[in-house]
């Protein structure tokens, strides 16, 4: 059974990608998985990160396939600059690593262009669900990197997920997406009561770990009111600030694959990972 998972906030800047990226590593790489990571921002950054900025540039300037044709494969813009062709899905996926039979990582990447599915969106979402059906027997997990903002990306990422898994910065307004989020949940059930949705929990992501400002402190036990009244499960296992995220992303590592992060820092990240498989149900 493959498990369809997505990370998202209507805030920004909140870890989704991070931890996208980190997630889909360790689930292939540590728990010996067969994942797939879809990015589904315009912005691309997950792209980035599993590519590398070089060969990420080059992808696109070999017009090769992106999520954009998942959308747009009956409209203009055509990128490849031919007439529309039949879409194969097996050939949108780029395949980034194997291990051995049993684990394996691709991605499906993102470009700048998928803006374009913002604008004319009519009935749209509904290729993204049709599309992972054509693969998904090739994976235990996909992870699905949102934008944050809500948009037909957005319905599009909820219509293919089992669940959604909410990134939270404790900072000032961390709380700030969550209403929103409660209501964009609510809404899509009410839509599809064919379609179980189910929130897995809310990671907390970049705590300072010591000398904790105030006003993290109390965005933590906000952020816990908001999800108890909503009945949202709060992951006791965190992923606290470290600069061997950033610095992991550009490089294309994960944490617990540079040889600079702390062991308490891939420990704790391990934690987190092993929480979110097992809630999901991946393990
Ligand atoms: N635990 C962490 N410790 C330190 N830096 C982090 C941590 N998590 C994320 N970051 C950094 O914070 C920035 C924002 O993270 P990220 O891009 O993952 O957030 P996002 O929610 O995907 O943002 P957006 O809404 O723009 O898509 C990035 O520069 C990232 O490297
Ligand atoms: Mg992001």
């Amino acid at each position: 059974m493959t498990v369809t998972v997505s990370l998202i906030n209507m805030k920004g800047g909140v870890g989704k990608t991070t931890l996208a990226f980190n997630l889909a590593w360790y689930a292939a790489w540590q728990a010996n998985l067969r994942v797939l990571a879809v990015d589904l921002d315009p912005q691309s950054n997950l792209s980035q990160y599993f590519m590398g900025a070089e060969k990420y540039v080059e992808h696109l300037k070999a017009s090769r396939p992106t999520v954009v044709e998942v959308f747009e494969q009956f409209s203009a813009p055509n990128l490849s600059g031919g007439s529309a062709k039949p879409l194969i899905a097996e050939n949108i996926v780029h395949h980034l690593h194997a291990w051995d039979d049993d684990s394996l990582l691709d991605l499906v990447p993102a470009r700048l262009e998928l803006a374009w599915t913002l604008k004319n969106p009519t009935e749209k979402a509904q290729l993204l669900p049709q599309f992972l059906s054509k693969i998904s027997h090739k994976y235990d997990l996909i992870l699905i990197d949102c934008p944050p903002t809500e948009s037909i990306l957005t319905t599009a990422a909820y219509r293919s997920s089992r669940f959604v898994t909410v990134p939270v910065r404790p900072e000032f307004l961390a709380t700030i997406g969550l209403p929103l989020l409660a209501r964009s949940l609510d809404e899509f059930r009410l839509m599809h009561q064919d379609q179980t949705l189910e929130m897995a929990g809310i990671i907390f992501n970049g705590l300072r770990r010591s000398n904790t400002p105030p006003e993290q402190t109390q965005s933590l036990a906000d952020v816990e009111s908001l999800a108890s009244k909503h009945g949202w499960p709060v992951f006791n296992e965190i992923a606290h600030h470290s600069d061997s995220y950033p610095s992991g992303s550009r490089q294309g590592d994960p944490i617990f694959r540079t040889d600079y992060a702390r062991d308490y820092v891939k420990d704790e990240f391990s934690e987190v990972a092993e929480r979110f498989l097992n809630t999901v149900g991946a393990k």
